[in-house]
């Protein structure tokens, strides 16, 4: 009796065994299982639920398996019904930043051609008010570059915009350092007060301006030796101008301070006198206007030779310049090819004191003082 029993259960058992790889087989066969793994797989990378369904109605359950990564501008395009099928794999990769328009403005920027990285990258430099300015003009093909200029400064944008399209043929990092200077303005419109005068890299230029009281406070005498008439300087200024004179005169050459130190008043004068001889137009060539000019600083000087002539362009003192002024802190100020930069003509002659570490630095990347300036904000 006992084992008659026995053998009831086990057939019992076997049955049921068989039942459920039966019914373990079917599930398999239609796919119920993998299904429910794969549904599980991505809520586990924190997909919802919705998005789930939404993926496994669109296809894309395996694609996003394989990636095995959790998006949340995906999930995001998703819930807000602005998903665009072609972008899958872009709001994959796009970094997720919580800005109200955020999936609207990516779709914009992508529809205009922007790629993923570039997306991310705008995001990632632009403040959220500025993301506007890109989606409402032309396509840059080199935003990323423009980006990632150290110098690139975000209030300028709608600027750099703007000049880049009016002038086509120059590259990303002429257009900031152009823009951040101001040639995308007229000269002597939106003038800055300058703030340091006093500094050694103050920049006075047509668009920055001295004040008609400013007068340095370590004025020197310019040895009659080293001058032609009665001259000042900045202290600093006068004695690194010592040093590149005493290692011309080695060489054979006499380098003398034609014109130092110009006041507001005086500078006045002499611009006032060029524009009734030659214009407005032509005197803002070669002349600064009051306020505007590098000699008020103290630290500009107007180099001449032992005749007492400033320097031109085939004298041997100038090609020495050229060679040597760097070594004693001080850069030809206004250089040749420049004109559009610094506003004024090429002036052998003029020299301008910045330091030793500056003045090698612009002297070997072959920049203004105004572009240097333009690329250190
Ligand atoms: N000649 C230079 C530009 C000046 O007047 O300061
Ligand atoms: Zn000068």
């Amino acid at each position: 009796m006992k084992k008659k029993k026995r053998n009831k259960f086990k057939k019992i058992l076997i049955v049921v065994i068989l039942l459920i790889i039966v019914i373990i087989l079917s599930l398999l066969n239609f796919g119920v299982l993998d299904d429910k793994i794969n549904k599980y797989k991505l809520g586990k990378l924190n997909y919802s639920k919705e998005t789930i369904d939404f993926f496994d109605k669109k296809d894309l359950t395996i694609p996003i398996i394989k990636y095995n990564k959790y998006s949340k501008t995906l999930e995001v395009a998703i819930s807000s019904n602005n998903y665009i099928d072609r972008y899958f794999n872009n709001y994959l990769n796009i970094i997720y930043v919580d800005d109200e328009d955020f999936i609207v403005n990516i779709n914009k920027l992508m529809d205009m051609g922007y790629s993923f990285s570039d997306v991310n990258k705008i995001y990632e430099k632009l403040e959220k008010k500025y993301i506007q300015v890109v989606t409402s003009s032309e396509y840059i093909g080199d935003i990323q570059k423009y980006l990632d200029l150290s110098y690139f400064v975000n209030d300028n944008l709608e600027r750099y915009i703007t000049y880049h399209e009016k002038m086509k043929d120059l590259g990303y990092e002429d257009v900031v350092t152009y823009v951040n200077i101001g040639l995308d303005k007229d000269y002597y419109t939106d003038v800055n007060d300058i703030s340091n005068p006093d500094d050694l890299l103050v920049l006075c230029n047509k668009y920055n301006k001295l004040s008609s009281s400013y007068v340095p406070n370590d004025l020197v005498k310019v040895d009659s030796n080293y001058s032609t008439k009665s001259n000042t300087l900045k202290k600093e200024v006068y004695e690194a101008f010592l040093k590149l004179a005493d290692a011309a005169k080695l060489d054979n050459l006499k380098l003398l301070v034609g014109s130092g130190y110009r006041s507001y008043q005086y500078q006045s004068g002499l611009y006032n006198s060029y524009v009734a001889r030659d214009g407005v137009i032509e005197a803002d060539t070669y002349s600064a206007r009051a306020g505007y000019s590098e000699h008020q600083t103290g630290l500009a000087i107007d180099v001449a030779d032992g005749d007492k002539k400033y320097l031109d362009e085939d004298s041997a003192e100038y090609e020495w310049l050229v060679n040597n002024a760097y070594k004693y802190g001080f850069i030809i100020r206004y250089t040749k090819n420049k004109e559009a930069v610094t506003g004024y003509q090429f002036e052998p002659w003029h020299i301008r004191y910045v330091g030793v570490n500056v003045a090698t630095y612009i002297n070997s990347n072959n920049l203004t003082f105004d572009e240097y300036m333009a690329r250190i904000k």
